[in-house]
């Protein structure tokens, strides 16, 4: 599945992350600037903080209590289509989904 990671000054870039991967492992795998990832995908850094495009947000997991926690935690405020994107697992139902990073992670 394709996913675009767009910086705050509006620049993009896609990549095609198979299935089963976490849109922050991802991420790092391909130095996006922006996503830390500092907790290695535990739900526990808050530093994998990305703002979800609308479209996408009812095809996603549901927010774990452990995520729903954290996400009070981030850097960059907090807003209804926040995530964790280490909580975000990819699959073929978010083919062409677009996250968007957030000024700052920690
Ligand atoms: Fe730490 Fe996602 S990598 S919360």
């Amino acid at each position: 599945p394709k996913v675009t990671y767009v910086q705050p000054d509006g620049s993009a870039e896609s990549y095609d992350v198979p299935a089963g991967k976490s849109l922050m492992l991802a991420a790092i795998s391909h130095n996006v600037p922006g996503i830390l990832g500092e907790c290695g995908g535990q739900a526990m850094c808050a530093t994998c903080h990305v703002y979800v495009d609308e479209e996408f947000l009812d095809r996603l997991a549901p927010l774990s209590e452990d995520e729903d926690e954290m996400l009070d935690a981030t850097t960059s405020e907090r807003l209804p289509n926040s995530r964790l994107s280490c909580q975000l697992i990819c699959g073929p139902e978010l083919d062409g989904l677009i996250v968007t990073l957030p000024e700052d992670q920690a």
